[in-house]
């Protein structure tokens, strides 16, 4: 594992904060990491709540929180373990405030909020989506900002524009579900069960591509904005005017997936024109999809960046990291827990240096 790049703030004095832990719970899982700018990811840990939430086909949120409550100091009893560390080694806490589910983020603002207090180190809120976004430094020394990025999770689709650490302009994104929420309700439509993402992903690779062919949402436009909710409507009738075997079922799942994937394609290339930027960075959840990371690297110009696969979907290692950052440029927040249930990563203060 290697530490941030030389444009990563890491000179810059700020608080002089190294090791740094991370804690993540906006949604459905539990992550918790140890993050050293001298020697890189210490240990992760993550607890992943699928199991809780699959009979209700989603995430309930008071359940979500429950389980936060339960799992958090657990998991940052093991993440200390693993990585050979005391509590009081630690120089800064780094924790999910938004966006989210309101009562999960609190679960992990108040821990994280309390431990940095009752250590006496900085602790600071940080935003979920900058934590994806900044999880491809967490293995690529060589990234530096301008780039784009391409955020494709549960919750948000967006293209932005890094011009700087912090520095984020949103250029287009969805405005009905997000990337993540087709590919979960589009599965759920083919009876797989919840997240269904990377299950529907599996169910393609036995699909038929040239059976059918599913419309590219707004390709026909101008802009970057994207729309995936008529999609699950095109799935729904498909699936209702075949029989809905195995076969049929796969061959639907294909279709959605190319659909998706090349309109996620064509917006990325029309944005890299856009904005000049030679390289692509591919974030969140959906960024686990093999089908749209092979279409990408081998279909654009750009260079194309990827955090590894497990750290695309929710994790702490990129709260860990993401904190870092900030708290390395001297950033950090007061003793208020709150948490940020919707917040626009376009009002995020750029990262100083
Ligand atoms: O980033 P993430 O873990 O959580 C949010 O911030 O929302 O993303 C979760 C989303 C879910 O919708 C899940 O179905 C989707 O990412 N996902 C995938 C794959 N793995 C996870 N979608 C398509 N293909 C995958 N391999
Ligand atoms: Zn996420």
């Amino acid at each position: 594992m290697q530490s941030a790049g030389s444009d990563s703030p890491d000179e810059r004095g700020g608080l002089g904060v190294t090791l740094v832990a991370g804690i993540e719970t906006s949604c459905d899982e539990t992550g918790v990491a140890l993050y050293d700018s001298a020697r890189g990811l210490l240990a992760h840990e993550l607890y992943t709540q699928a199991a809780t939430h699959a009979d209700y086909g989603g995430v309930v949120p008071e359940l979500a929180s429950r389980d936060h409550v339960r799992k958090l100091l657990p998991l940052l009893e093991r993440a200390l373990a693993a990585a050979g560390c005391r509590r009081e080694q630690l120089q800064g806490v780094a924790y999910t405030v938004g966006p989210g589910l309101a009562g999960a983020l609190l679960v992990g603002a108040a821990v994280g909020r309390a431990l940095a207090w009752a250590l006496g180190v900085p602790g600071i809120g940080v935003h979920h989506m900058e934590g994806h976004l900044q999880a491809a430094y967490l293995d690529e020394d060589t990234l530096r900002t301008p780039f784009l990025c391409l955020l494709v999770s549960g919750g948000h689709t967006q293209l932005v524009d890094v011009r700087a650490h912090g520095d984020y302009r949103i250029l287009g994104e969805s405005r009905d579900d997000a990337v993540g929420e087709a590919f979960d309700k589009t599965a759920k439509l083919l009876g797989l069960g919840y997240p269904g993402g990377a299950a529907l992903a599996e169910l393609a690779t036995r699909g038929d591509s040239g059976r059918f062919v599913f419309p590219r949402p707004m390709l026909d436009r101008p802009g970057l904005e994207f729309s995936f909710s008529g999609l699950k409507t095109h799935v729904s009738t498909t699936l209702h005017d075949c029989a809905g075997t195995d076969q049929d079922r796969a061959d639907i799942a294909c279709a959605f997936e190319i659909a998706v994937v090349e309109t996620l394609l064509a917006k990325a290339q029309r944005a890299l024109q856009v904005t000049g930027h030679n390289t692509l960075v591919v974030a969140g959840g959906v960024g686990a999809n093999r089908r749209l990371r092979e279409a990408l690297t081998t279909r654009l110009a750009a260079r194309v960046v990827y955090p590894r696969l497990e750290f695309c979907t929710d994790n702490g290692a990129m709260i860990a990291y993401a904190g870092w950052l900030r708290l390395n440029a001297g950033q950090q927040d007061d003793l208020t827990i709150a948490a940020r249930p919707r917040w626009p990563i376009s009002e995020l203060p750029r990262v100083a240096g």
